[in-house]
């Protein structure tokens, strides 16, 4: 049985532009987070409040959160790596957080500069503090189907970086295929374990579109019963410490299969391909999203 509704946790804005060369004028990226906002999306990760040398390109965090228009009913959670990025968010007016770990020691070490477990420490910190000022915070878990440096990930690893995370206070964890290399059946793998320690409707997937799986990894999801799906407008981005991933699947995409299966998203699909289409435009370049192709040839 496959889900009513499902939650769209839209990443573009941070997922999707992180790993940009040039970088985009903020004021591009505040009018993308507006025109999402009016696509009904529920959900939209703003910006990451990490270090300016690690990721230039989201320097420019607090000026976003400052400049967008916040739609009431909708959160606009922001990445913190650790205290530091905690306490900046929340300075700058983030109400939602997400920590972000790993399945895979290199990637971890590559991504934030620590071993998973350090990591685990550092997000105890985060999450101390959250409590304290009662801010929700999500945690990702990345290469939940593979890593660039390590390749092949257990499930097992996965399960328990998600189960911690969880006994910690995340609402909700959301599992990585940061390189897009899962397939439908290493994904209900993975899931099997992890649902054995974390709730399933505590569980979000975040499908990166390398190989072209997504859109089956997800419906496997939902099959098992996530209703979380992340996804990034117009397929934008990519991790920039794991070389060669592309971008999320496209929320567009996602849109259209959900709708086509009769599940809820309150999406309005065009008012998302109009966000698609000025970032596409902003950035010079041809949308990911096989929906946004083919709506504009026909
Ligand atoms: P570090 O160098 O080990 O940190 O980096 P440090 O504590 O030693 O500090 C070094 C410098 O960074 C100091 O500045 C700090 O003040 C500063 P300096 O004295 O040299 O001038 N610093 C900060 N500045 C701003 N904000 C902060 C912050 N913390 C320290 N929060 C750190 C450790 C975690 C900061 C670094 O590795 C980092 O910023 N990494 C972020 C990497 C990143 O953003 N990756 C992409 C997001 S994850 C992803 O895309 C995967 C996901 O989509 C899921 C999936 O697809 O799998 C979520
Ligand atoms: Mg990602």
């Amino acid at each position: 049985a496959l889900p009513e509704k499902v939650k769209i946790v839209e990443v573009g804005p941070r997922d999707g532009l992180q790993n940009e060369k040039s970088i985009v004028p903020t004021e591009a990226k505040i009018h993308l987070i507006d025109m999402l906002s009016e696509s009904g999306l529920q959900v939209i990760e703003a910006t990451s409040f990490v270090s300016p040398k690690w990721v230039p390109q989201m320097a420019d965090q607090v000026e976003v959160m400052k400049g967008i228009q916040r739609k009431p009913g909708v959160t606009y959670p922001v990445l913190t790596p650790n205290l530091k990025g905690f306490q900046a968010a929340v300075k700058a007016g983030a109400s939602e957080v997400a920590i972000f770990g790993a399945a895979s020691e290199l990637f971890s070490k590559k991504n934030i500069n620590c071993s998973v477990d350090e990591s685990l420490q550092r997000f105890d910190e985060v999450m101390r503090a959250a409590k304290e000022a009662a801010v929700p915070v999500r945690g990702y878990v990345s290469c939940v189907a593979g890593c660039p440096y390590e390749g092949k990930v257990a499930p097992e690893k996965v399960a328990h970086v998600a189960k911690r995370l969880y006994a910690m206070g995340c609402y909700e964890i959301s599992l990585g295929d940061t390189i897009g290399v899962g397939t439908p059946g290493s994904m209900v793998d993975m899931l099997e374990a992890v649902t054995r320690e974390v709730p399933v409707s505590a569980l979000a997937v975040h499908c990166h579109d390398t190989y072209g799986q997504a859109l089956a990894n997800i419906l496997v999801a939902l099959q098992m019963g996530i209703s979380v799906v992340d996804s990034s407008v117009a397929g934008l981005g990519g991790c920039p410490y794991a070389q060669g991933a592309s971008g999320n699947v496209a929320t567009e995409d996602v849109v259209y299969m959900l709708h086509g299966l009769g599940i809820q998203t309150g999406v309005d699909l065009t008012k998302l391909m109009d966000a698609g289409a000025f970032i596409c435009r902003t950035l010079s370049r041809k949308s990911s999203s096989k929906v946004a192709q083919a709506t504009c040839k026909l």
